[in-house]
């Protein structure tokens, strides 16, 4: 047996067209929005959950979006409905018997989630794609759960998936090349920039991003800056649109520190992943942001946000520390072939919204800079995490750039 072992015969044999009938399970936060996107691309959809109440209120949900939407006179009215009649809500599982790509969005368990797409695949045709939206969990590890792993693959939008463009494709090592083609293609139609990743934690963004979060509030625990300047730090120098403790408070506390834990002891504990306590104080006292009025900043009606300190070399100062930490992240990544290089950047501009890919932040900035600093941290403060990648150190040594 060999890594690239495939599963025998190829099952999978027709198209995803318009016609295709899409199957979501799971009408939370990402399946409601995953099955307005497909249903907006022309799909009949039929959206099952195993819970009424949550069936009942993506239905109210969905209207009052697509209402709002007419309203702007950003769908008419006539596509409005179109939409909304291309959706079943489904509460027995049986009514996807027709689909041929099924989309799993249900809770983030590992049992769960086997147990679904076994079941599913009892149900379905043999030429039925299943896709996972997971977020942390392994493809290979759902799709060792049916018969044909081959017909498993990770598709994972971002939230709100109406909205976002980015979906990571992610084969694990068993899927078909086949169902990757398929997926691919499909999803790219519905209007959505794809890029390929393997599967590995976090996949390309959530692993990449990681160092926004951890090195800022490295730099506040080292009592550098407070949050305030931090932020303003990203922002001025770096033309990031939020800084990383306005943007974790917006994202939750408790969604962030949750999956930073999750890609740290997936890769095993490397140090470059580790989570911080601060972000897991916040969590424990309940501190998730926003959504709960309180996180780095207050929130209550009538808090004053604090004021950064505004020192421009200060700011210099943070802003290239951060900016090294993400860069070496991602060039490790394509030294890894998680991704290609267009897919590492689009990712990041497309996922998370950062001003510039990162590989071709670097080639602005400079190789040479760039380790310049890495082996600054790494030879001050004696932590791997501060190693630079050996792409890094060999392209800089040959004064070669990315683009
Ligand atoms: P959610 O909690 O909003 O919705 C999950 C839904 O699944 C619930 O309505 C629940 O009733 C239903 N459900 C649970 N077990 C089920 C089962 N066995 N069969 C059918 N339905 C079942 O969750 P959310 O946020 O929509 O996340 C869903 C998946 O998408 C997770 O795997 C998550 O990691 C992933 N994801 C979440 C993102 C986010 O920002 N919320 C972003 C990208 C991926």
């Amino acid at each position: 047996m060999t890594l690239s072992n495939k599963p025998e015969p190829s099952t999978i044999n027709q198209q995803l067209t318009t016609k295709s009938q899409i199957g979501i399970i799971g009408s939370g936060a990402m399946g409601a929005g995953i099955a307005q996107v497909a249903a907006a691309a022309g799909h009949n959809v039929i959206l099952f959950d195993t819970n009424k109440t949550a069936l009942d209120k993506a239905k109210h949900n969905l209207e009052s979006t697509l209402k709002k939407l007419v309203e702007k006179q950003k769908l008419t009215a006539q596509n409005s409905k179109e939409i909304t009649d291309r959706i079943q809500f489904a509460s027995e599982l049986m009514e996807c018997k027709n689909c041929e790509l099924i989309i799993e969005a249900i809770v983030e368990n590992l049992d769960v989630k086997q147990k679904l797409f076994s079941d599913l695949e009892n149900i379905v045709s043999t030429d039925c794609i299943l896709a996972s939206n997971t977020s942390s969990l392994s493809i290979a590890s759902i799709g060792s759960a049916c018969k044909n792993a081959g017909r498993v693959i990770g598709i994972h939008f971002f939230n709100p998936a109406p909205i976002m463009p980015l979906v990571e494709i992610i084969p694990a090592i068993t899927t078909e090349s086949i169902v990757t083609e398929h997926s691919k293609k499909l999803i790219d139609s519905w209007g959505k920039q794809t890029v390929l990743t393997k599967d590995t934690p976090g996949f390309i963004v959530n692993r990449v991003a990681r160092s926004f979060y951890g090195e800022s509030i490295r730099i506040y625990e080292e009592g550098i800056a407070d949050f305030a300047t931090i932020d303003w730090a990203m922002k001025t120098v770096g033309g990031f649109k939020m800084g990383p403790f306005e943007l974790m408070d917006f994202i939750g506390n408790d969604i962030n520190y949750k999956v930073t834990e999750s890609v740290w002891t997936q890769f095993f504990y490397e140090p470059r992943f580790k989570p911080s306590l601060t972000q897991k104080r916040l969590y424990e006292a309940k501190w998730f942001g926003r959504k709960s009025g309180k996180g780095y900043y207050n929130y209550a009606e009538g808090a004053i946000l604090p004021a950064p300190k505004e020192n421009d070399e200060l700011a210099k100062t943070i802003f290239y520390r951060v900016i090294a930490m993400l860069i070496n992240e991602a060039i490790d990544s394509l030294y890894l072939q998680l991704a290609s290089k267009e897919d590492l950047d689009l990712a990041m501009t497309k996922g998370v919204n950062y001003p510039k890919g990162l590989l071709k932040w670097a080639d602005e900035l400079g190789l040479q800079i760039i380790l310049d600093i890495l082996e600054n941290l790494y030879a001050n403060y004696a932590e791997d995490r501060y190693r630079p990648c050996i792409l890094l150190k060999t392209m800089a040594a040959k004064g070669e750039t990315f683009y």
